[in-house]
């Protein structure tokens, strides 16, 4: 078992960040001993999570503060058993409104609000914490089916950069979605205050980390997810800060994959959203690509591209590291984000893989699963083109391939056309058993 390997088994059984280093500066002699720790000290973590689980359910009332609480006790302890069984299984669960009241103290913890709706903490029986996103909209029952349907796909993708589904509520009063908690929050509350408390080294981890879940949905995924809306907002870190993508499946399941307005009559996240997601051009998963090399711009820099209060950007930010980058003065970028020396290859590299991503043409933007590579080092960058040419031409927008035009590199082994989250039809019933969705109830 090699050390990649072992980091991989220490982050399954949910070790911390100190540990992991410690098992990284360990020979490879000590591996094996090491595995016997990790299973020894997995297995107490684990008899010591199921003892205080049964105290939980057995000894004190459950979450909620109603009279009859003895009767919510024993309705959340069963709805808890069912619960971890179904997360062992890995399905979507369905919960009911009444149960996300309880969880959520009546959504009195409020994590943030967005485009799709209000996310609050919450809290289950064993200790699990939560993230329960009420969806804005009415609960129309024809949309319900459709609504399982997208709620099964997502729910039934893990990989450690997508922040986990754990399932949902459609009940007339109330539209939800359970999240796995994570628990340092969005990426803009760090890149975006004054004290710039992320190290270098953290801020390449979370650029990778980011860019693997993409490359997941983009490309490992059965059916294609393009996930349309890539911004600081949308990456949650834990408590290592690893990324985890957020929001994914989102769009379709809220039937804004063609729609989503966040600001003034465009689709995305102005700042992030690519040429083609405000001009009449084809869409495809390269979308995400160009958002995710804004959201790079935004890490190397520690700013937002656009933020007049900074004196290298009275200009737009990625328009000025372009202009750095041509005529080969980075130590500017050095300088003005504040870089360490021992940073200054990696930064680098990094503003050579946003440029790509941010060509104009889709076709001319890596895939996700090459930007890992280039990110991590792995394979040489080429000099990237001049992306805002089209912003100083005479023509500001010139016409972007028709549908099907492919310009195959190796930054783009695959030019298969858009694909979008799975297209379940729903033509049989019961839905439920269909998605593989259980009941959280008793
Ligand atoms: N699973 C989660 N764990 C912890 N905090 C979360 C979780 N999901 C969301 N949050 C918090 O709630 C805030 C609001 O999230 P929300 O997705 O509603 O808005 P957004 O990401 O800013 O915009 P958008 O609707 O475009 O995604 C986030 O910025 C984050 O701080
Ligand atoms: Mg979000």
């Amino acid at each position: 078992m090699g050390i990649s390997h072992l980091h991989w088994l220490v982050h399954q059984m949910g070790i911390g960040h100190q540990h992991r280093l410690a098992v990284h500066q360990m020979g490879i002699r000590e591996v094996s001993g090491a595995v016997a720790a990790i299973i020894i000290v997995s297995l107490l973590v684990f008899i010591v999570k199921v003892a205080i689980f049964f105290m939980a359910c057995y000894k004190r009332p459950i979450i909620g503060k109603s009279s009859d609480s003895t009767q919510d006790s024993r309705f959340l302890t069963l709805t808890m058993d069912k619960f971890l069984n179904d997360m062992e299984k890995e399905k979507p669960i369905r919960f009911t409104s009444q149960q996300l009241r309880i969880a959520t103290d009546i959504f009195t913890y409020l994590l943030g609000s967005g485009g799709f709706g209000a996310v609050y903490k919450g809290l289950f029986s064993d200790g699990t914490p939560v993230a329960v996103k009420v969806l804005y909209g009415s609960s129309d029952k024809t949309i319900e089916q459709q609504f399982m349907a997208e709620v099964s796909t997502i729910g039934k993708l893990h990989h450690f950069n997508l922040v986990r589904l754990y399932g949902f509520c459609f009940e007339y009063d109330l539209r939800a979605l359970v999240y796995e908690y994570v628990r340092n929050g969005s990426l803009d509350k760090y890149l975006f205050k004054d004290n710039k408390m992320l190290e270098f080294e953290i801020l390449h981890q979370i650029a990778v980390g980011t860019a693997k879940g993409i490359a997941y949905l983009h490309e490992e995924c059965q059916d294609r997810i393009i996930h349309y809306d890539i911004k600081p907002g949308n990456i949650l870190l834990d408590g290592s800060f690893f990324p985890k993508v957020a929001d994914f499946g989102l769009a379709k399941l809220c039937n804004r994959e063609n729609t989503h307005v966040t600001m003034t009559g465009g689709r995305g996240t102005p700042g992030y959203a690519a040429p083609e997601m405000w001009l009449p051009f084809q869409i495809t998963h390269k979308c995400d690509v160009y958002s995710f090399g804004m959201l790079l711009f935004e890490i190397v820099g520690r700013r937002r591209n656009t933020d007049i209060s900074l004196p290298e950007s009275q200009e737009w930010f990625p328009k000025w590291v372009w202009k750095r980058f041509e005529s080969k003065e980075m130590g500017d970028l050095v300088i003005a984000c504040e870089i360490e020396e021992k940073d200054k290859d990696m930064a680098e590299r990094m503003v050579k893989v946003a440029l790509w991503c941010v060509q104009y043409k889709p076709q001319s933007r890596p895939l996700m699963s090459v930007v890992v590579k280039m990110l991590e080092g792995g394979v040489e960058i080429p000099t990237p083109l001049n992306p805002f040419e089209h912003l100083t031409s005479e023509n500001p927008c010139p016409a972007l391939p028709p549908h099907g035009a492919q310009t195959s590199s190796f930054l783009d082994s695959d030019s298969s056309q858009m694909t979008t989250v799975c297209n379940l039809a729903c033509e049989t019933t019961p839905i439920m058993k269909k998605y593989e969705i259980e009941i959280a109830s008793c």
